[in-house]
């Protein structure tokens, strides 16, 4: 299968790339990322080598680009997005440009090459928010924040293309992510990292919000699993099934770095923050075999000991987002 991945220089894009060449060393695997803040070429060095690799340097809202990068695909997973909460609400306007009309020209152009398959890869946070239960895939959409709007959007425009091009749309909707070469203004690496520096970490509001963690490596897993064997204009959920408030994330990473709680900072909210994301995963674990693999312990030791060991990765680019 030749395979076009979009923003597959960041956090879970390089993590879908580097198992894909692993478990095939003779794939075809052609990237196209903009190298943004977050993107980080570096991620995809122990793959660059193989005879079926590409690396393109350039924007999915670039027509020219992305037509010459989508030509000869048999799939298109479409990772490339804006995809940090708090930089939305400072400023919306890439948001709606990367993640809305970069998809509807990745849409068009993957329509014009009659490509076979097209992932759009997607998060729980498209339905908002939800006290109590778990959203199944018929919810109705509500996003709170404008990434999560702009991720609607670009969902409700794939479905649209399924419906009106029949083009073989698949959606993965995902809890949250954690792992290795996350961008540090995540909270998991952000509060390893600063926790590793000696620094107090930001704790937003009272700490009662509760996300739903997931190794990367699963999510990429159940990506796969969509890729190879979804329905064609089907949702589907991939779930972690390890519900954590951020008060209880924080006690987890403060004993993980021999730290106490005089190293955390009470700050204000943030604006319009949902209090619960919980995905009711069963459609994909019924149909497609997806199961995670990674008990959440186990990740998140093993996500401490990696911020521990690439100091090199992480300091550049925290430095140059406080910069900012
Ligand atoms: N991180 C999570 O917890 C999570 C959960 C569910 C879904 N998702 C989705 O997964 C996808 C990847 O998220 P991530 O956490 O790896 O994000 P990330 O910020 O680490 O990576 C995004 C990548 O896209 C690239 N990119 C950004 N704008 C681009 C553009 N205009 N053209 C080409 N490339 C561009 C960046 O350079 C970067 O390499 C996103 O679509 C996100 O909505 C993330």
């Amino acid at each position: 299968m030749r395979l076009l991945v979009t923003g597959g220089a960041g956090f879970i894009g390089s993590e879908f790339v580097r198992g894909w060449l692993r478990s095939d060393p003779a794939a075809h695997v052609t990237v196209l990322d903009a190298l943004t803040y977050s993107g980080v070429e570096h991620n995809l060095a122990s793959v660059a080598h193989r005879p079926g690799f590409r690396f393109v340097r350039g924007d999915v809202c670039d027509p020219d680009v992305v037509d010459q990068v989508t030509a000869g695909q048999d799939a298109v997973v479409h990772f490339a997005a804006e995809s940090h909460v708090d930089r939305s609400i400072e400023g919306a306007g890439p948001f709606v440009r990367t993640n809305v009309v970069g998809t509807q020209v990745l849409l068009d152009a993957a329509v014009r090459h009659r490509v076979g398959r097209f992932v759009q890869v997607s998060t729980d946070e498209v339905y908002g928010s939800i006290g109590e239960g778990s959203w199944t895939e018929e919810w109705p959409l509500a996003p709170s924040s404008p990434y999560s709007a702009t991720k609607s959007a670009a969902d409700l425009l794939a479905l649209a293309y399924h419906r009106t091009h029949g083009l073989d749309v698949v959606i993965t909707r995902c809890t949250n992510n954690y792992g290795p070469h996350q961008f540090p203004e995540k909270v998991i690496p952000l509060f390893i990292t600063h926790l590793i520096d000696g620094r107090a970490v930001p704790l937003y509001g009272d700490g009662r919000h509760i996300r739903d963690w997931l190794y990367v490596s699963d999510h990429c897993r159940g990506i796969e699993l969509a890729l190879r064997g979804g329905r064609p204009g089907e949702v589907y959920h991939i779930g972690g099934g390890t519900e954590v408030s951020n008060h209880e994330l924080t006690g987890l990473l403060l004993d993980a770095v021999g730290a106490g709680w005089d190293r955390v900072t009470r700050v204000a909210d943030r604006k319009g923050h949902d209090l619960r994301y919980s995905l009711d995963d069963s459609k994909i674990r019924e149909q497609l075999g997806y199961a995670p693999q990674v008990p959440f312990a186990v990740g998140l030791a093993a996500t401490v000991d990696w911020y521990r060991e690439n100091r090199r990765w992480w300091e550049p680019l925290k430095a140059g987002a406080e910069r900012v």
